[in-house]
């Protein structure tokens, strides 16, 4: 572990900076790097592939998919960097059938699939010369390939094509392409992909936006991308263009709405580029999935996927967009080195994200958003403690031998979050702003770990400055569980007068009144403020001044159904039911599943739902789900 004096005694003997000392002169310097991008190796315990030997840089991939049999046949060429001349690679690969493999056009070579590990799969080790330039590899994916969801008619809002998409974040792409399976490694793709014909088929790349004729497409990515960032999507699609470089993409019958709910979506990319830089990746498109996605949204290059339950009809869900948008930058640009620092993927995102929403709706809205994540990551901590998983809650994690999913929590988000928020109130927004604007300008295509960053703040925010030091804190914010005392905290105006009606005697005649001018934010504090042990009689009479049983917003439905099981709310359990078996988003379901978990007939109620819902679900959500309701280990 990196040590933190001799960081400082770095700095202190090549103090490259500088210090502006007033504001004023800090907004007219262009700051800059100015200096050789740091080396960063890059080590990752979650792959086998040799990348570091010889690396992937361009994937050429023919594929034919086929709903039928639920399988992708495909052909994956790959362009070689032998850097050390070695006579092997090595990728990763699970539940694949790899069929052949040949070097630079033609000649067959031997290949072995390594013994089955139970988290990363089967290593596919290839006999190469220390002159091949190209790999290819034909195969086909399994129909349970954990990465990709084949949806039946059914499951999509239109009842008649069936759909498909892929989720390969963290170590999901080795389900469907043989690769070098880290964020670590990066490569430009063309892809030629055959679907049924009247389906049209969408990439992590430039897009058509009408179907063909013959269901054949064809796609390039010209900027180079980590593995996890390679997706596909499949169905009955229309595109609606929004902005001069942005759109959305989404079955025919959602189509209109999803436009409309991300009208502000140049805004949004506007914004983004004033803070920290031009947006690199030439199109933002997004589509929107049918509801069985695990996630709310993924950051796919050029098109964002993203779950319907953001479409509340208000906008008042959209800084899920604000979110995958910022991963342009952090995450799809900058890029952590392996999963162990995947809080600089996502903390970074959600301050970036938060700065967004600031810019275009105010400081008392962003505010509401960062506190409602504040609350929600201080009950999440005290829940890693009463588990013993403390250590779990370091921003910085040990993945050896673990599966990423196991740490995934939302730690790295809004500890990350807060600890970034703590650097701008520490060195000045000017200052950090500055900084990151470089961060994303010197980093842009490469990869960024913990102790680089460390070394980059070092050098430019720290300067050798114990107090700046001290109040930044790193070592306990990066280094240990929990969150240090000294912490900002997101205060609103607005949430307090929310807090204010809840009482032990209270007037819900007064809460109607005042609740028909709420927002999105006011309700879910409302509803997340609400004594746990509330009991059914006053959940009764809430429900039946304010309705929120039949809410259609997905996040206040979320809240108010947790607090309906904790308290055994039966009245709201058809409704409960519907969203569990409808919708697949884990951040939803986990919490639902909690909570009637810890009674046993709460659980008892869960399986039978479970039992419907889980033929529906994502293998993401399946697979946390079948954890909390105790039905694998
Ligand atoms: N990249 C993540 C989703 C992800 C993380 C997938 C780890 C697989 C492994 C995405 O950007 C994300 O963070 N989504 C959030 C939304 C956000 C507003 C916090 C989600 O899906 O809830
Ligand atoms: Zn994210």
């Amino acid at each position: 572990m990196l040590n933190i004096r001799s960081i400082l005694f770095f700095v202190g003997t090549c103090c490259l900076f500088a210090a502006c000392e007033d504001a004023q002169e800090q907004e007219s310097t262009t700051y800059s790097f100015d200096m050789e991008p740091l080396t960063i190796d890059v080590t990752d315990p979650n792959s086998a592939a040799n990348f570091s030997e010889v690396a992937v840089t361009h994937l050429d991939w023919d594929a034919v998919v086929n709903f039928d049999t639920k399988t992708i046949e495909a052909t994956a060429l790959w362009t070689i960097d032998n850097k050390a001349g070695s006579e092997k690679l090595i990728l990763d690969t699970d539940d694949l059938t790899i069929k052949n493999v040949t070097l630079d056009g033609g000649e067959k070579t031997q290949f072995e699939l390594k013994e089955e590990h139970p988290i990363y799969g089967r290593a596919l080790e290839i006999e190469i010369f220390p002159e091949t330039k190209q790999v290819a590899i034909e195969y086909a994916t399994s129909p349970a390939a954990y990465a990709v969801q084949w949806l039946n008619p059914q499951q999509t809002a239109g009842k008649e094509q069936p759909f498909l998409f892929t989720q390969s974040q963290a170590i999901l792409a080795r389900t469907w392409l043989p690769c070098q399976d880290g964020p670590g490694v990066r490569f430009t793709y063309n892809a030629n992909v055959q679907v049924p014909e009247g389906l049209m088929a969408l990439m992590s790349a430039e897009n058509p936006t009408e179907k063909s004729d013959n269901g054949a497409y064809s796609f390039k990515m010209e900027q180079p991308i980590p593995s996890y960032l390679f997706a596909l999507s499949v169905g009955d699609l229309a595109f609606q263009k929004i902005g001069s470089n942005s759109g959305v993409y989404a079955e025919p019958s959602v189509v209109a709405a999803a436009a409309k709910e991300f009208e502000d979506l140049p805004k949004m990319i506007k914004a983004a580029e004033a803070l920290y830089g031009p947006y690199r990746w030439g199109q933002y498109d997004i589509i929107v999935l049918p509801p069985s996605f695990p996630y709310g949204g993924m950051e796919n290059p050029r098109l964002t996927f993203a779950t319907p339950t953001i479409l509340a009809g208000d906008k008042s869900l959209t800084s899920l967009v604000a979110h995958e948008l910022a991963h342009s930058w952090s995450g799809n640009l900058v890029t952590n080195t392996n999963w162990e620092e995947f809080w600089l993927n996502e903390g970074f995102t959600v301050y970036f994200e938060q700065r967004i929403m600031e810019a275009i709706y105010g400081r008392e809205y962003s505010e509401m958003l960062a506190s409602l994540e504040y609350e929600g990551l201080k009950e999440e901590i005290e829940s890693f403690r009463a588990n013993k998983t403390l250590p779990d809650t370091r921003l910085k994690v040990e993945l050896e031998g673990r599966d990423p999913e196991e740490t995934f929590s939302g730690i790295p988000y809004n500890k990350g979050y807060l600890f970034l928020r703590n650097i701008e109130e520490t060195v000045g927004r000017e200052k950090f702003d500055a900084f990151l604007k470089e961060y994303f300008d010197a980093y842009g295509f490469k990869v960024m770990n913990t102790e680089a960053f460390i070394q980059l703040l070092n050098i430019h925010l720290i300067e050798g400055d114990e107090t700046i030091a001290e109040q930044l804190n790193l070592n306990e914010w990066i280094f240990e569980p929990g969150l240090p005392a000294k912490h900002p905290i997101p205060t609103s105006d607005k949430f307090a007068e929310v807090e204010k009606l809840i009482t032990d005697d209270m007037d819900y005649a007064s809460i109607k009144e005042t609740a028909a001018n709420w927002s999105t934010h006011e309700w879910l504090r409302f509803v997340n403020k609400l004594p746990r042990d509330i009991g059914t009689e006053k959940m009764a009479q809430l429900d039946e001044t304010l309705d929120l049983t039949n809410s259609t917003n997905a996040e206040i439905q979320a809240a108010w159904y947790k607090l309906a099981i904790a308290n055994q709310y039966e009245a709201a359990y058809p409704n409960i039911e519907a969203f569990l078996v409808n919708v697949g988003r884990y951040k939803f379901l986990g919490p639902l599943y909690t909570e009637f978990a810890k009674t046993p007939g709460g659980l008892v109620q869960a399986i039978q739902i479970y039992e419907k819902a889980r033929p529906n679900y994502h293998s993401v959500s399946s697979g946390r789900a079948d954890k909390v309701l105790g039905l694998v280990k």
